[in-house]
């Protein structure tokens, strides 16, 4: 059996984790993180019939019995996942119940996987109804795109065409634009719920007033996504209170779209 600790998934958790701290965007315990795994690739490192412990999840995830993610745990800090992984993370499998999480390595001081389980595994089942290939969830709180939501009106088109306007790649990495929810109570099943129902025609959905969620088949995408939307929220909350002189004019958004040959929510646009 390899050691855990040298496997290339918990390489990219530390990794990712720490430099989403860096970025200001993962004050203490704010933001986690889940990925799905192959059963062959944890089997190099895990006894897979060795559950350290059975946690219930409180709510139903039929659809993904069986199914093992690395997850980052509750309470936790981002900064701290680099030094001790086997604390700050966890790796889980849905038991055949679909209401069960068996623990198969980590949250070793007795902790349990994130308060946002709901909104991450229900956004996995409704990605993985869109897309197979979909593998990460990634919530996080980054500051301008937080900021926005406190000055910016909160509704999927008008939010997306203001982030589009920033940055002439917005609508190239994410066509398919940016779901938006009103402030709601996080860590409980209602607003996983609401946030998957989102997932189910975006792969970007914020929480007014809390943070961002992304979704992708790797890591790479996923920050990807979020740091896009970040950037394009930041050049907003620098610009907003001056006159803007010059803007991307909807028609010039849809010529993007079409010479990149994308697939965008035309409905988005005022044309
Ligand atoms: P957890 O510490 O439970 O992951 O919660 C952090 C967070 O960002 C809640 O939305
Ligand atoms: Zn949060």
């Amino acid at each position: 059996m390899k050691d855990i600790m040298t496997a290339p998934f918990v390489e990219e958790m530390k990794r990712t984790t720490a430099n989403m701290y860096r970025l200001g965007w993962d004050e203490r315990n704010g933001g986690n993180i889940s990925y799905m795994l192959e059963e062959d690739e944890v089997a190099e490192y895990l006894d897979l019939d060795n559950v350290i412990r059975e946690i219930p999840t409180g709510f139903d995830a039929t659809e993904l019995i069986g199914k093992i993610f690395i997850v980052t745990g509750t309470g936790k800090y981002f900064k701290n996942v680099e030094v001790d992984p086997e604390t700050n993370l966890g790796i889980i499998r849905i038991a055949k119940d679909g209401t069960t999480a068996e623990l198969l390595w980590g949250y070793k001081d007795g902790g349990k996987f994130t308060s946002e389980l709901p909104a991450h595994l229900m956004s996995h089942m409704a990605r993985l109804k869109k897309d197979p290939k979909n593998r990460v969830i990634m919530h996080t709180h980054p500051t301008y795109t937080l900021a926005m939501t406190h000055v910016h009106e909160l509704s999927d088109k008008k939010f997306t065409h203001t982030i589009w306007e920033m940055c002439t790649e917005c609508i190239v990495v994410f066509p398919d634009g940016i779901g938006v929810l009103p402030w709601m109570v996080c860590g409980n099943n209602d607003i996983g719920i609401a946030t998957a129902k989102k997932m189910e025609e975006f792969r970007l959905v914020v929480w007014g007033l809390h943070g961002i969620y992304g979704a992708g088949k790797d890591m790479d995408e996923t920050f990807g996504l979020i740091e896009t939307v970040e950037k394009a929220a930041q050049l907003y909350m620098l610009t907003a209170h001056m006159p803007h002189v010059n803007t991307i004019l909807d028609p010039e958004l849809k010529a993007v779209a079409e010479a990149f040959g994308l697939e965008y929510r035309k409905d988005f646009l005022n044309l």
